[in-house]
């Protein structure tokens, strides 16, 4: 079993460190926010993911799971050291990894010989040579080795995708250093790709812009049904039964959102203008995906008669897809806000993220029972599919707006059932 430090208890340290203390290694995972460290050390988990506050616990329990204050206390003497910091957006699109980069500076001179460092956030192509330079730069000894060992997690089911992958992706110059890596996962029946560094990076970024690119092709097909009166569901089943397509990541919807798919996607377009390629099939990829949230609005619009000022809409759902409380990226919100900046007057419900939500979006209003947000609504807009939007009382719904109209963004109602109930009902490519 091996010392392991995992740097960040974000949503993908904190999977990694739970994840390998389950798999039996001696695992501390830093943050810099003390008070987050002393939550999670008393088992009290910040984000909504399912499965983990069980897996902590047992992590806890063992003492294989310790959570730490601050890079150097987990860093020093680990054997691996895998770097989950945030590298969110820039102003540009580009990844900003100045944490990577603070993080790579700060244990650099606590690194034992032999130890390996991971990158496992998500960044852009030959990130991992620059943090063996940043290592280099800051005295690290010089049989440090970095490797890259993207991971694949889905928030809401990411225990399970973490234990349970399609695939292990480990990208290192040394084959011996991956041999090493690869011993961590020893007991995951999963197939196992090493490369190099510089590629197991891209089999990252390309996943996520292929599943973008998958998302924005139903989308647009959806529109297109839209005009000639097909269903889009059905077009999708009929796709997916082709095992070359497949059925997954063929929902339309409001577009695709989160922490992954738009950076990800973005960020190998960027990539690849800067080597001079114009990868000119992932800006309409963006661009479907922009002109679906302004395409959901519309539909509001439309229903509203026209015009937004002043109307009521009732929201339902804010974050960027169910069973998470992440809102980055949120097309859910996105919309709203887009709502609000018409003047319409939004009165929204989500499961887990209103408050959150209306500390982003001023104008925003949030209650935190669903036929509050629906009540005198001219126009109800479903944006994200928790699964209690399917069971609620419609016809109590419908009673309650003050005209019943619905936009179903995520396709989640049956419209023959919504239309017995009364309502004018507009799904997504249907
Ligand atoms: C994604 C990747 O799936 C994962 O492999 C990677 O590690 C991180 O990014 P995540 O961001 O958690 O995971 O969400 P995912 O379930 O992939 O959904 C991304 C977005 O696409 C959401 O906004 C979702 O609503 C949307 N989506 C997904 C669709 O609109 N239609 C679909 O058919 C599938």
């Amino acid at each position: 079993m091996s010392e392991v430090a995992v740097i960040g208890a974000g949503y993908v340290g904190l999977t990694t460190a739970a994840c390998l203390a389950r798999l039996g290694h001696d695992v501390r995972c830093a943050d810099v926010d003390a008070e987050r460290v002393a939550r999670l050390a008393k088992g009290e988990i910040p984000i909504l993911e399912e499965g983990m506050p069980s897996l902590v616990a047992e992590g806890l329990a063992t003492r294989r799971l310790r959570f730490v204050v601050g890079a150097p206390a987990a860093a020093h003497d680990a054997e691996f050291v895998f770097l989950c910091v945030g590298t969110p957006a820039d102003a540009t699109g580009a990844a900003d990894l100045s944490a990577v980069e603070a993080v790579a500076h700060e244990i650099a001179p606590l690194l034992v010989p032999g130890a390996v460092v991971v990158t496992k956030s998500t960044v852009p192509v030959g990130t991992t040579r620059r943090v063996a330079r940043w290592l280099a730069e800051a005295g690290a000894v010089t049989d440090v080795e970095v490797a890259s060992n993207p991971e694949f997690l889905r928030e809401g089911s990411a225990v399970r995708d973490f234990l349970q992958p399609n695939r292990i992706v480990i990208g290192c110059d040394d084959p011996t250093v991956a041999v090493r890596i690869s011993e961590l996962y020893r007991t995951i029946p999963a197939p196992m790709v090493v490369t190099d560094a510089a590629s197991a990076e891209m089999i990252k970024q390309a996943s996520n812009a292929f599943l973008a690119t998958k998302i924005s092709f139903i989308n647009a097909v959806a529109n297109v049904c839209e005009a000639v009166n097909a269903d889009v569901r059905d077009v999708a089943l009929g796709m997916g039964y082709d095992d070359r397509i497949g059925s997954d990541f063929l929902s339309p919807g409001p577009g695709f959102g989160g922490a992954c798919l738009p950076k990800d996607t973005a960020a190998l377009l960027q990539t690849a203008q800067e080597f001079g390629y114009d990868f000119s099939l992932l800006r309409g990829v963006l661009d479907v995906n922009d002109r679906q949230r302004d395409h959901i609005v519309d539909l509001v619009r439309t229903m509203a008669g026209g015009g937004l000022a002043g109307c009521r809409v009732g929201v339902l759902g804010l974050t960027f897809k169910a069973n998470t409380d992440d809102l980055r990226d949120s097309p859910a919100l996105a919309i709203a806000a887009a709502l609000v900046d018409a003047g319409a007057d939004v009165l929204a419900y989500d499961p887990v993220a209103g408050e959150a939500a209306a500390a982003r979006v001023p104008g925003l209003r949030v209650v935190t029972d669903p036929y509050e947000a629906v009540a005198d609504a001219e126009v109800v807009a479903l944006l994200t599919e928790w699964n209690e939007f399917r069971w609620l009382d419609y016809a109590r719904v419908a009673a309650t707006t003050a005209v019943p109209r619905i936009v179903d963004a995520r396709n989640l109602l049956d419209p023959a059932a919504m239309r017995r109930l009364g309502f004018t009902y507009r799904g997504v490519g249907r």
